[in-house]
């Protein structure tokens, strides 16, 4: 049996990368899985893989810069499993890459409206939820980039940041109700985020920034958001956990 067995478990962007192998993982842990994405081919693929593995599973298509969307998906979630016990706020883009003095201006508003808002939208509808069944666990994604910078990329190191922070204030309201809310922050992850705008020499150097000397792979930031997801993590909010290869120790 698996330790997620009789959960039930939304997971924004979930069509792709780190939120698939999420997905995925949930799915074999025993979590009844609610992949929500923007991105109606991608989930339908991650359902069918899902459902083919042996597990659980609902796709929502929704985007998460709309809060109604975000409400939708919360409502669909309930409607097919009757409850909501964990939540993983994932979805989300890279955005420009201009230094700040060039950046964008929609650019910048749209990373803001995914990466930021998005994560606000996720909670503004599950937290209702999990209080009405008595608690809950939230992953939000973050990133390394959530506690350091990254030259050119100011919309997603700014809206990475603001994540870390948002974590720690629904934390410390909804502690004593027994919602757990952490940040998982990955390093550099093989996932098309990366490799659809970058070259492979390219994503070579960006290796090399990881005392690991290479980039991390989806599955291996699955299993940290499992953990935190896990009642086992009982005393653990308002976190933020590294996943990536040592590159916050430079
Ligand atoms: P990905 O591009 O493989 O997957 C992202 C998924 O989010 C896609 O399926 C996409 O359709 C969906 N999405 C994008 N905008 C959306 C929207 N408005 N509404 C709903 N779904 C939307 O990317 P990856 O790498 O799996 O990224 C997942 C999360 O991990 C993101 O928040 C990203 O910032 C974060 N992250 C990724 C790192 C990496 O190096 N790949 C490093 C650190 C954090």
């Amino acid at each position: 049996m698996g330790t997620l067995n009789g959960k039930t478990a939304l997971i924004t962007g979930g069509g792709s990368g780190i939120g698939e192998a999420t997905a995925m993982l949930f799915a074999r842990e025993g979590a009844n899985v609610v992949i929500s994405d923007m991105d109606k081919a991608g989930g339908e693929r991650v359902l069918a893989a899902l459902i083919k593995a042996g597990g659980k599973g609902i796709f929502v298509q929704s985007d998460v810069s709309k809060a109604a969307d975000s409400e939708r998906s919360v409502s669909e979630a309930v409607e097919a499993y009757g409850r909501l016990d964990i939540a993983v706020n994932n979805a989300g883009i890279g955005g420009p890459a201009e230094l700040t003095g060039a950046y964008p201006l929609d650019g910048w508003r749209q990373v803001i409206d995914i990466n930021l808002n998005g994560v606000f939208y996720g909670m503004r509808y599950q937290i209702p939820m999990m209080l009405r069944s008595g608690g809950g666990a939230i992953v939000n994604m973050a990133s390394i980039l959530g506690q350091v910078g990254f030259a050119t990329a100011s919309a997603y190191v700014a809206a990475k940041h603001a994540v870390v922070g948002l974590t720690q204030n629904a934390a410390l309201e909804y502690g004593a109700q027994d919602i757990r809310v952490n940040s998982a922050g990955p390093g550099f992850i093989r996932t098309p985020l990366l490799t659809k705008h970058l070259t492979e020499e390219q994503l070579a150097g960006i290796a090399a920034l990881h005392p690991m000397g290479r980039l991390g792979k989806p599955e291996e930031v699955a299993e940290l958001v499992l953990w935190l997801a896990l009642d086992r993590a009982s005393f653990v909010t308002g976190a933020y956990y590294a996943v990536d290869g040592g590159y916050l120790t430079r």
